[in-house]
């Protein structure tokens, strides 16, 4: 049975196309998770995993020394990777808030760093353009109710209360919100005991535009598949949250353990034709720093978003169930109206044949840095040949070509079955 909406509910969801209008079309953003765990390099559970005590934990806050401005090197490079959004943790697990916090002094302003590293945040992401997401961790290691809360009555009021009076801090210092990331809503079950309503009630009062995300128990605006690219159902928004090589917090991996630019492309490709977002993270040294892979594999993705980010990837754009098209050796599809891409990630030299093909073709071409070029083709009965393709893959970026099919009606392909060779078929 279908649950009877409020009149805030209504009123949310009646004004959500407007709100999140921006973050459909922006496609890919940048997490950043940094905290004191960044100083240990050993995941961010690390309080956690190796069960330090609070009070040996808490000492990390002294030596927390990030450079001045650090935050612009994150947000130029989030810039130059094509990202058009970051969301950084203001407060994780460890309990330890970045900006300078008149609520509690576990808070950078009032240890290590005397900085509110909040608002250097803020200000570095607006500098290049970019929306401003908050990270918001509801579970919290270091305030004395944040498991007690559970058990006791007192506890959880106390607790709520704490909570809800940094939220507001958060979407009352820095001026213009766009996005809140809550996680964790450990160790209360659900969301009448965090208030959660409430809270988003609050945050919509204070930032009419921001966009909220389901980890306060609440589905607001937004799903947050975490480590794999699966799209939630048709009419629902969803970001796909993925760790660059295996931890949110700064750990040193070795390189193979990264992610390769092609494979963020891969990623790119799915969250486009399933109606997704994309937010990669990356765990910044204690200093503020990033790791120099991150630069290096973000640029070259920036460099292959800079040719076909516009016309691939950014804006609006029908979802393409995967089906439709079916799978390749070589490519993969999206599809808008009767046009078929394929993202060509394995070049197939001259000539490309697909297989089951379905429907008139008008056009197909090959696009790339130069613009896109006229390619011949024929059609049989059952495959779409085309010819006249480079011995190499026109993009030097990263190896991988758009080709353009222009079709007379909206492209499809048969079904496959693993007996029919080609003239089996009358
Ligand atoms: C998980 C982890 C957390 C991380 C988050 C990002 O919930 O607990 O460390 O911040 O995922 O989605």
């Amino acid at each position: 049975m279908a649950r009877k909406l409020s009149k805030r509910a209504k009123g949310v969801l009646a004004d959500r196309k407007r709100r999140m209008q921006w973050w459909h079309k922006a496609r890919f953003g940048m997490f950043v998770h940094w905290g004191l765990y960044s100083i240990l390099g050993r995941h961010e559970w690390v309080q956690n995993i190796e069960q330090i005590p609070i009070g040996e934990y808490e000492q990390l806050a002294a030596k927390f020394k990030p450079k001045p401005n650090c935050m612009r090197e994150w947000a130029k490079l989030a810039k130059k990777a094509g990202m058009k959004y970051m969301v950084m943790t203001t407060k994780h697990h460890e309990g330890y808030c970045l900006w300078d916090s008149d609520v509690t002094d576990y808070c950078a302003g009032r240890t290590g760093p005397g900085r509110d590293l909040v608002a250097e945040y803020v200000a570095a992401a607006r500098a290049e353009g970019l929306k401003v997401g908050f990270y918001y961790s509801l579970m919290d290691w270091h305030h004395p109710d944040g498991y007690r809360c559970a058990t006791s009555e007192p506890a959880r009021r106390r607790f709520v209360d704490y909570t809800h009076a940094l939220v507001k801090e958060l979407m009352t210092k820095f001026g213009k919100i766009d996005i809140l990331w809550y996680d964790v809503a450990h160790p209360l079950p659900d969301a009448k005991a965090w208030e959660s309503a409430k809270m988003n009630r609050m945050v919509r009062k204070l930032q009419p535009d921001i966009v909220l995300n389901d980890r306060s128990l609440i589905p607001e605006d937004f799903g947050t598949p975490e480590e794999s690219i699966v799209a939630e159902g048709e009419g629902r928004a969803w970001e796909a949250c993925m760790t660059f090589n295996g931890s949110w917090g700064f750990m040193d991996t070795p390189a193979e353990d990264w992610h390769s630019a092609r494979e963020v492309v891969r990623m790119l490709h799915q969250v486009t034709q399933q109606g997704g977002n994309l937010l990669l993270n990356v765990g910044p040294h204690a200093d503020g720093t990033l790791p120099a892979i991150a630069h290096e594999r973000l640029k070259r993705v920036g460099r292959w978003l800079d040719v076909y980010g516009k016309k691939m990837v950014y804006g609006l754009r029908p979802r393409t169930p995967g089906g439709i098209l079916g799978s390749l050796a070589v490519a993969d599809w999206t599809a808008k109206g009767k046009t078929a891409y394929a993202w060509v990630r394995n070049w197939p030299g001259t000539e490309f044949g697909i297989g089951r093909w379905k429907g008139k073709v008008k056009s197909v071409k090959l696009l790339g840095p130069k613009g896109a070029t006229r390619l011949k083709f024929k059609q049989e009965p059952r495959r779409l040949v085309i010819s006249g393709l480079p011995r190499t893959c026109p993009d030097k970026a990263l190896g991988i070509a758009i080709l353009q099919i222009n079709c007379a009606s909206k492209p499809s392909r048969g079904m496959a079955t693993h007996t029919e060779a080609a003239g089996h078929w009358k």
